[in-house]
């Protein structure tokens, strides 16, 4: 390990910094607005089912307040809420006396997890409301543990939560995304997260997407998402008093929806060719082909020919469309892309890692945006 001491802090600052980008809080409407599709497409999605919220403040995530506040309404068998140590928002609105627990070297307020196994109506209103979950926690200490492991995700204790869970739902901190979802995936777990879109062509989970074992979730990517911002040091807005900063996220997850089933509806590559409403491609003669790749160029998902049979470039916001029945995913140019240096003279092209490359015409090459290469299943 390096010791020296300039290193040492900069190791730490960009590590608080990392911490700093991961601050940031889902609101409850995207939350009940991308749980409602899997809802709509079977209504037992989570009946009978244990969901663990594992980077999530029991009582103030939303994550935790949509499903206590649904638990009877899906049909839930439990939900399992686990904090990380030194959490801002823990105790906010929930002061839970555990917080204060002392706890060696970690920070306050302490990691907690919270088992709920059941929802009453307390308050005798009617109905089962977050009010009657506060109530109820407030009443019964039993429901929570603190955590010895701070409550990170790889700890012990939260993987023993892990393995009793059926589907894990949270929106995990992002500079760990990698080893988050390798987790979900060495313990076999159903799970609906928030992601950054630029994880679609991480080396380790693009090569999930392509075999069909985890997907985009039913939240188109474009316009993003906006989190609740007062502890990421920086908001775009303030709407009702609550600073909020927009973030190029997705849903991720390997729950089935309706919308990867609905076939996209695409012309003939004349049709496109003669009447698309995109600039690049109406009145060219063909579509442009890359120099270090076999595959023609389509930049708008909604250009696809429905007739071409060969292998096709598309934008990653494709998979927003993506239908497994109707197209199989063969690879990213971030891996098919042949060197440029065997197809072209050093100077014509810009350089970079592995990307597609198209011949402008004047001897030098246009370097594209990551592509996906597609092809229509007959
Ligand atoms: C992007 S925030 C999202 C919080 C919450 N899930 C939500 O969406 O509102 C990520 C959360 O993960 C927590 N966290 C950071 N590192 C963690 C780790 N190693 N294990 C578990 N949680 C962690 C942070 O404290 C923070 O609450």
């Amino acid at each position: 390990m390096n010791t020296d001491p300039a290193r040492q802090l900069n190791r730490t600052l960009s590590a608080a910094k990392k911490a700093k980008q991961d601050e940031f809080y889902t609101q409850y409407d995207d939350i009940q607005n991308e749980v409602a599709a899997y809802l709509e497409h079977d209504p037992n999605t989570f009946r009978g089912k244990v969901v663990y919220c594992n980077c999530d403040d029991p009582f103030e995530s939303h994550f935790f307040k949509y499903f206590a506040v649904k638990f009877n309404e899906l049909g839930l068998r439990k939900l399992i809420t686990t904090s990380y140590d030194g959490s801002p928002i823990a105790g906010g609105e929930l002061p839970f006396t555990e917080f204060n627990a002392g706890n060696g070297t970690h920070q306050k307020p302490k990691a907690l997890a919270v088992e709920l196994a059941e929802v009453k109506d307390l308050t005798g209103d009617g109905a089962a409301a977050i009010e009657d979950v506060k109530l109820f926690l407030e009443r019964n200490p039993h429901t929570r543990t603190p955590l010895a492991g701070g409550g990170d995700f790889r700890s012990a204790e939260c993987v023993a939560f892990l393995k009793e869970a059926d589907i894990v739902v949270t929106n995990p901190p992002f500079s760990l995304f990698r080893e988050y979802v390798a987790q979900l995936v060495e313990h076999d777990k159903k799970f609906l997260i928030i992601a950054n879109k630029n994880a679609i062509t991480y080396k380790e989970i693009f090569p999930l997407i392509k075999r069909n074992e985890v997907w985009t979730g039913v939240k188109a990517f474009s316009g993003g998402m906006w989190f609740m911002a007062d502890y990421s040091g920086k908001y775009e807005k303030i709407v009702d008093g609550v600073k909020l900063i927009n973030v190029p996220a997705i849903w991720f997850t390997n729950l089935d929806h309706r919308r990867r089933h609905e076939k996209l509806e695409l012309m003939t590559m004349e049709d496109n060719l003669k009447f698309s409403k995109h600039k690049e491609i109406r009145g060219k003669a063909a579509y442009d082909r890359y120099a270090n790749y076999d595959a023609i160029e389509v930049p708008f998902t909604d250009a696809i020919p429905s007739d071409y049979d060969g292998e096709m470039g598309v934008p990653i916001t494709f998979l927003d469309k993506y239908n497994p029945e109707q197209f199989e995913i063969l690879g990213s140019s971030r891996t098919l892309g042949a060197p440029m240096a065997a197809v072209a003279e050093k100077g014509s092209y810009v350089q970079g890692g592995p990307r597609f490359y198209i011949a402008t015409g004047d001897g030098t090459y246009r370097r594209m945006y990551d592509r996906l290469v597609i092809r229509h299943r007959r």
